[in-house]
């Protein structure tokens, strides 16, 4: 959701005598005859990047169960786990949320059956600006863009009000229960993440005003890519709200850094990938890092991922809770901000937090 972050190869574009001038990453695999990308696509990885895989290592899984099981202890231990998992990853996998797994493959469902709308039907919704209520984009414009990615993408603005295409048909509906149903699952997890910095357990809900709070619904597509080591789906960035929860169709692609490596991460069936972000780590005032993560692509399936970004309300002014704040020993560490300004900051191209942040002293 965040701009790009990291460096490009930019060389000069190619033109495939196969693709019309408006295109779609989608459009461009199923042109014929592609067997290497067009050279706009190249990205290079950093060269401090190295594959992790330290098996002492693994990514933290919460039992979304046990949270409300009736056993206080067993919450008090489950937030503790939520609070570990925030301070040293940003990122769990979260299981038995609740969720009904047939929603989950609906609604992926009903991606892709958008995807697959003709190409004028999502073109009615290609925008560059960010507050149009429906926004389909690609990686592919080739007038415009300066960065190529190997992704085409549906946003909605799901909350306060809800907006989604009216194409394919029950696709709006499907979309607006999964919505609900992974706000409702975000709205505890916030309650246990006050808790776990050390508040009561509405302390985010009024302070983030939740009531109003801003809920993007993000499906990104990823094409196969005969050349994925050339290709990045989406380049490292951090999510701009407080909690994104992410699903996919079953094929990885999705990596997190973890001290300073990339993990890649293989779902358990059925759950959420749930990741801290901007204003959490604002409000936490640095406790917890939001966390940088990307997607890769890969030569033999179409990935279908679903991240919806769970944010204050956009007249919430955030800063790091005074409580965390101790101008002795752990002075605040970011400027306040209004979240719609922050949210406007994307045009600028450089990551928000870094318009924030104020330099440690
Ligand atoms: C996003 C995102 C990752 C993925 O949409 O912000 O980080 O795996 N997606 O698709
Ligand atoms: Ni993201």
């Amino acid at each position: 959701m965040a701009p790009p972050t990291e460096v490009l190869v930019q060389t000069s574009p190619e033109t495939n005598p196969h693709v019309p001038k408006r295109t779609t990453v989608k459009a461009l695999v199923e042109s014929d005859g592609l067997t290497s990308i067009p050279s706009n696509y190249s990205y290079a990885t950093h060269p401090n990047e190295s594959d992790a895989s330290d098996p002492n290592d693994t990514i933290p899984t919460i039992d979304f169960s046990l949270l409300n099981s009736g056993d206080p202890h067993q919450r008090s231990k489950v937030i503790q786990d939520i609070d570990k998992a925030c301070q040293e990853w940003g990122f769990f996998m979260l299981v038995n949320h609740g969720v009904p797994e047939t929603l989950m493959k609906a609604v992926l469902a009903g991606c892709n059956e958008f995807f697959n709308l003709p190409m004028e039907e999502k073109m009615e919704f290609a925008t560059k600006d960010i507050w149009k209520p429906i926004r389909f984009g690609t990686g592919v414009d080739i007038k415009v863009e300066k960065f190529f990615f190997w992704r085409d993408f549906v946003k909605v603005i799901a909350h306060p009000e809800f907006h989604c295409p009216s194409k394919p048909q029950g696709f709006s509906e499907v979309v607006q229960e999964y919505c609900k149903r992974s706000r409702e699952v975000t709205m505890e997890l916030l309650k246990a993440i006050s808790e776990s910095l050390g508040f009561e357990e509405n302390y985010i809900d009024k302070a983030m005003n939740l009531k109003s709070g801003w809920q993007i619904f993000a499906a990104n597509l990823y094409p196969p890519c005969p050349q994925p080591e050339l290709a990045m789906g989406i380049p490292a960035h951090t999510d701009h709200g407080l909690l994104t929860l992410l699903i996919e169709n079953g094929i990885g692609g999705l990596q997190i850094q973890h001290n300073g490596k990339w993990f890649h991460v293989n779902p358990l069936p059925n759950s959420f990938l749930v990741n801290t972000a901007d204003h959490l780590e604002i409000l936490s005032n640095g406790r917890y890092k939001s966390i940088m993560h990307r997607a890769v692509v890969n030569s033999k399936s179409t990935r279908i991922s679903i991240a919806t970004a769970n944010g204050p309300s956009l007249d919430t002014t955030v800063c790091p809770a005074l409580e965390l704040v101790d101008n002795e020993n752990r002075p605040a560490a970011y400027i306040p901000m209004k979240y719609k300004d922050y949210m406007d900051l994307q045009l600028e191209g450089k990551p928000g937090l870094e318009h924030v942040r104020l330099p440690v002293v």
